[in-house]
């Protein structure tokens, strides 16, 4: 009995995972597991990244510093490639990034134990955070030149029969070339897995479906993606049950978005260029970057799936770039509010510059984990915003962001539900960029609603014509919400209610006919657990919980395992309600005990929300 409940248990883990819908309010924080933090805690041990040699980071080592890590409001981590490396000091350094794999059924001991590894897993979740690993299945890694390979060092893969045959790829521009012959060079080649064949399908289905289960991994990172036929990654991203995005290194949508049709999703290269071509210098241009994001948006099946990211450990680093904080400050706004997942690689908060492999993969900790950083607190307040986005409008992570406006050195977009669109406008003016007020027309807000910037809190009433008054200063990014939304949570939450307060004391208030209750449930969960509000009143989906509201838990720890969500409703209206958990996958329904819970929406001002807190019973 104790054995079929242990099982059981382990079954409905393998079933857990996050979808691809779910990821895609997810925001992650890439780091090489060799790089990012160490057992000891250590924030003076030696990286010399030109040696290309272990640094000492590890699984361990990450758990110490989530707090860093979700403490800029980053709801997932992707770690570099797991399995068990070549052992050799090669021509090339040591395999401390984790892409020269010969034994996948066996972990990179440099970066602890089996344990560690779950332990990782375990303590993201425990803190409502997830786990995406970075897999490989292209090819394998050999200390030598390809016609030196000893196969019986792989495990599985321990025979040539499994692998193409060997021939250095020449030209990328011949796909066949690109798939069948290997990556690598004569000092550390990388043995090309013949993933025609049905025994390495096989092989490769089953390694995945275990893989995730084993430690309990939510999405994954592929390498390497098109030097593999497409018609393996179905099958692969099937198998794997959870959310894949696949690294296809090539900048023309044309050729990069039909991944998307064999997997999930794929690194936003096509955008990575054009928006590092905008914001690099103080000319770049900006009218790349607003066709790419119309390119993509029709060669890609699903631009919300793409990872966006200006920075990783294959590409230099931003601030190699341009040391500009406003530069740095517009691409990462443009990260997180355009269509796609963010995705920002560590060290990035702190303004690290290195160059090219190996260059750019600095220690992390050798910033001392600074949070009072300048790109730490900005990545912060961008994460704000964007849950506040997410949470205030049930379209916006699934609508298509639309760039209404360019000139030389600006571009603005809109992304959300009409009329509670999130407006972004981005500048490549930089830090000594001057005071102006943009006029921006074509927002498709109505006159007279009141919009909120994010950053700087000011409140903006859209004006008689349908134009917006933007202040933009020092080449700053800006973005816009409905004020009533900013109101409900988030980083301009108090200064709405100040607003609303000198608004009384002046001209007496403008009462609200709706106001957004703020339903706050402290209530512990368990991974893949979510809660949700029903009630007697259709915003509350009239006790159907098929329309019950999801609470976010964005802002859960499990020192304070608090769920949330804002729902405006009629002042003056009375209702019933309760909150219940769901698990993923499950339609089973935990309600809470007897008896009903009820409320009576007060009176108020435009602009202020009124707050619900309750403790599960
Ligand atoms: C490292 O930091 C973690 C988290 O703060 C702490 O629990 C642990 O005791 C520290 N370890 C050492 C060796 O200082
Ligand atoms: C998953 O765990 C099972 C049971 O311990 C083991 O037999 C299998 O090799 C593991 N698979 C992977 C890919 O780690
Ligand atoms: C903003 O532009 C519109 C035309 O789009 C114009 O009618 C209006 O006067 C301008 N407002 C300001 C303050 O310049
Ligand atoms: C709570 O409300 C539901 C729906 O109106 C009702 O069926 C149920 O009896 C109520 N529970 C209590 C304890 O009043």
């Amino acid at each position: 009995m104790r054995f079929l409940l242990a099982a059981a248990l382990l079954l409905a883990k393998a079933v857990t995972g996050l979808t691809s819908a779910e990821w895609r309010s997810q925001s992650i924080y890439f780091l090489l597991t060799d790089r990012f933090g160490r057992e000891d805690n250590s924030t003076t041990a030696a990286c010399d990244v030109s040696q290309r040699i272990y640094c000492g980071g590890s699984w361990q080592g990450i758990i110490n510093h989530l707090d860093y890590i979700q403490g800029m409001g980053f709801t997932a981590i992707w770690i570099t490639p797991v399995t068990g490396q070549l052992t050799q000091d090669t021509g090339y350094g040591e395999a401390y990034h984790g892409y020269w794999q010969q034994k996948i059924y066996e972990l990179n001991s440099n970066y602890g134990t089996a344990q560690d590894l779950l332990a990782l897993s375990k303590a993201l979740h425990d803190r409502g955070m997830y786990l995406m690993v970075d897999v490989v299945a292209n090819h394998m890694g050999y200390d030598g030149a390809g016609n030196t390979v000893d196969y019986s060092v792989f495990d599985a893969f321990d025979s040539s029969s499994y692998f193409h045959s060997y021939c250095l790829i020449s030209n990328y521009n011949d796909q066949t070339d690109v798939e069948d012959c290997w990556l690598g060079d004569t000092t550390v080649s990388l043995p090309d897995l013949n993933t025609e064949l049905s025994s390495v399908q096989t092989i490769w289905y089953n390694w995945i479906t275990e893989f995730v289960s084993n430690y309990s991994i939510d999405g994954l990172r592929i390498d390497t993606v098109k030097h593999v036929q497409e018609s393996f990654w179905p099958g692969y991203n099937k198998a794997a049950g959870v959310y894949c995005v696949g690294e296809v290194f090539d900048g023309d949508p044309a050729y990069t978005c039909p991944y998307q049709n064999y997997l999930d999703g794929v690194l936003n290269y096509p955008i990575y260029y054009p928006l590092l071509n905008a914001f690099e210098s103080f000319s770049g241009s900006i009218s790349s970057l607003y066709n790419m994001i119309n390119s993509v948006a029709s060669d890609c099946a699903e631009p919300t799936l793409l990872g966006n990211f200006i920075e990783n450990h294959d590409n230099p680093r931003f601030a190699s770039y341009t040391d500009d904080y406003s530069q740095a400050k517009n691409v990462l706004a443009f990260l997180h509010f355009a269509d796609g997942i963010p995705i920002v690689y560590a060290g990035q908060e702190q303004h690290y510059s290195g160059g090219s492999d190996p260059y750019n993969r600095e220690a992390t900790w050798l910033s001392g984990y600074s949070t009072t950083a300048e790109l730490y607190q900005f990545i912060k307040r961008t994460n704000e915003i964007r849950s506040l986005a997410i949470a205030s409008d049930s379209s916006y992570i699934t609508s298509k962001n639309n760039p209404f406006y360019t000139d030389s050195h600006t571009i603005a977009m809109k992304k959300g539900s009409t009329g509670s669109q999130v407006v972004t406008v981005l500048s490549n003016y930089g830090s000594s960029g001057s005071s102006y007020t943009l006029n921006l027309s074509g927002n498709g807000y109505s006159s007279g609603t009141k919009l909120m910037e994010m950053y700087t809190c000011t409140t903006i009433t859209v004006d008689s014509s349908g134009n917006i008054a933007v202040p933009m200063a020092s080449g700053l990014p800006r973005v816009l919400m409905l004020a009533s939304s900013a109101a409900s949570s988030g980083p301009c939450a108090s200064s709405s209610s100040t607003t609303t307060t000198t608004t009384t004391t002046t001209t007496g208030c403008t009462q609200a006919t709706a106001l957004p209750i703020l339903f706050k449930e402290t209530v512990t969960t368990s991974y893949g657990e979510h809660i949700y509000i029903s009630g007697s009143i259709s915003e509350l989906g009239n006790w159907n919980t098929e329309n019950a509201v999801a609470l976010s838990a964005d802002q859960y720890a499990s020192s304070d395992p608090l769920w949330y969500v804002a729902v405006a409703i009629p002042v003056g209206t009375s209702f019933e309600y309760k909150f219940f958990e769901k698990a993923d996958g499950s339609t089973t329904v935990t309600w809470e005990s007897d008896p009903n819970r009820s409320y009576t929406v007060p009176t108020g001002c435009v602009g202020t929300t009124a707050t619900v807190t309750a403790t599960w019973r």
